[in-house]
């Protein structure tokens, strides 16, 4: 039997069915409110998720979108808008007749969100759009695709409108920034957990979304000849690489707010961290799987004080060279100070206290303008007790498991082979599997995975409020001590290396280096 879904072909009589299988239920009848609706996370991503669940999930004929906006413009207008969106951002080839069907459940309202009228009108075009599940609830999703800052009216209004749980079930789809540090995360929730419960508050991290981060988890657990050596008895260190060619692109207001801790540390890069060095969860149950990444971060040892220049590193990117086009400074960008110490880089090394990765660093880097896109974890294996072929030759190259998050998902295994033409020396080559050449196909793409799974009501892949506390807890002190201390050698890195040569000093201070595939 094959199974297909776009282009993947698949022979389903090797697919083995776990627990998670019976998050493939059909989706139920819902409404999904958009505030923000013709922004660009609407255009880029949202409203192409929503096609493509469309075409290849049981959306029911009984769901409807509605957007909400500032600009002034009837439905047709913004369907047509959405369809060029779609043409354009779109996972796949558009399909015209599917986008006849699917617009007629797309609506809009334009308004401002300060506005009381606004809200009275959402109360009406929300009962006379949204059609009542078989438990006799009316659905409605509320997706927050707007400045933080218009989180807080939104939701008082919702309140004061009784949009909320009184009338119907409701659920909010967050994205970040969940608050600029610890204490105002807290506020961020005291005004959430007003109407909403903490299992109807869904906060993205796309990053939990990506296929392979998704497989950290199942690769683990369910193959004994790696989970068997995955603990510091075996791993020697575990490296993690974020790295971006693009710049700040136009997000220079945004990003001189928030630097590359609050931007990819305490959410992407600790989720990493969390789904590498995690237990197995006891089954796979939203809450489960949760609670195994939070104890992963309450286990990482806090980096203070004077440990925070010993254990991390900061950079900005200068001008440089990427792909041989030019690529100006940091400071040259638009909207940023031509004296800005925002850093564009981070690197670290922690350490996590527990059984399975006691004395075990974790080195991290990223940054934007590096070499190259890729985001990988490395983890390499400690070297034999007995050298029995590298005490006459060079040293061996140790074994390295990578996993090649993006682009080109893989998993890769390197270890040494005797050399053919030669007597005694040993060779380093790898073992690769490649995700696009075992299953033909493109992934099921992060926004479409997290609609789909909020729609379904499966927070597995969504950030809890604990988790989003002991993140900041975690970087907190860094940026503190990097706010409150001018690094004096910004720009400290030309766009389109690795980085400052500080982050190299970082890990050979212990005679290692970072891998680089
Ligand atoms: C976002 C950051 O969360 O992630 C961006 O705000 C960054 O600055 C992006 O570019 C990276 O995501 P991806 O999926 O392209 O690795």
């Amino acid at each position: 039997m094959m199974r297909t879904m776009g282009s993947e072909v698949i022979e389903s009589r090797f697919l083995q069915t776990c627990d998670v299988a019976a998050e493939e239920t059909r989706i139920d009848s819902f409404t999904m409110v958009i505030f923000g609706g013709s922004g660009d996370l609407t255009q880029r991503k949202l409203i192409p998720a929503l096609f493509f669940l469309y075409r290849h999930l049981e959306l029911k004929k009984s769901f409807a979108i509605l957007a909400i906006g500032r600009t002034d413009m009837d439905v047709e207008r913004y369907r047509s808008i959405m369809e060029g969106a779609v043409r354009e951002y779109g996972e796949e080839l558009f399909d015209a007749a599917s986008w006849i069907e699917f617009s007629q459940h797309l609506f809009y309202l334009a308004g401002h969100f300060e506005d009381n009228e606004t809200f009275e009108r959402l109360t009406e075009k929300v009962r006379q759009i949204s059609i009542p599940t078989e438990k006799g609830t009316r659905e409605v999703i509320y997706y927050m695709a707007v400045p933080p800052q218009s989180t807080p009216v939104i939701v008082s209004k919702l309140k004061r409108h009784a949009l909320s749980k009184e009338t119907f079930s409701t659920k909010i789809i967050m994205e970040k920034p969940f608050g600029r540090d610890r204490s105002s995360a807290r506020e961020l929730n005291k005004v959430l957990t007003d109407i909403f419960d903490e299992n109807e508050i869904y906060r993205i991290d796309h990053y939990l979304a990506k296929e392979p981060v998704q497989n950290i988890m199942f690769f683990r657990f369910s193959n004994s000849i790696f989970e068997e050596v995955w603990n510091g008895r075996f791993v020697d260190n575990v490296q993690i690489t974020v790295a971006e060619d693009i710049g700040i692109e136009h997000r220079g207001e945004f990003y001189e707010q928030a630097g590359v801790v609050r931007d990819i540390v305490q959410n992407h890069v600790m989720q990493l961290i969390g789904s590498v060095a995690m237990e197995p969860p006891v089954g796979f149950k939203a809450d489960f799987v949760r609670d195994e990444r939070i104890k992963v971060l309450r286990s990482i040892r806090p980096i203070e004080g004077a440990l925070i220049d010993a254990s991390t590193v900061r950079g900005q990117y200068g001008k440089g060279k990427i792909n041989g086009k030019d690529a100006v400074s940091y400071r040259e960008e638009g909207k940023v100070s031509p004296s800005s110490n925002t850093p564009s880089f981070f690197a670290a090394k922690f350490f996590i206290d527990n059984l399975r990765w006691a004395g075990v660093p974790f080195y991290v880097r990223t940054g934007k303008r590096m070499q190259k896109r890729v985001t990988e974890i490395c983890l390499q294996f400690k070297q034999l007790p007995l050298r029995l072929f590298g005490r006459t030759c060079d040293t061996l190259e140790p074994n390295i498991l990578v996993l090649t998050i993006q682009p080109n998902e893989k998993i890769s295994l390197r270890f040494g082979v005797k050399y053919p033409y030669a007597n005694n020396q040993i060779y380093p080559v790898q073992m690769v599997f490649s995700y696009h050449e075992a299953f033909q196909a493109s992934f099921y793409p992060a926004y479409e995975r997290l609609l789909a799974d909020c729609i379904r009501g499966d927070l597995t892949l969504f950030i809890r409020q604990d988790t989003v506390e002991a993140m900041w807890e975690l970087v907190d002190p860094i940026i503190e001590r990097w706010e409150s201390s001018s690094p004096c050698n910004f720009p400290n890195y030309p766009a389109g290396t690795w980085g400052p040569p500080e982050a190299n000093l970082l890990i050979r201070a212990a005679g290692r280096d970072w891998i680089t595939s």
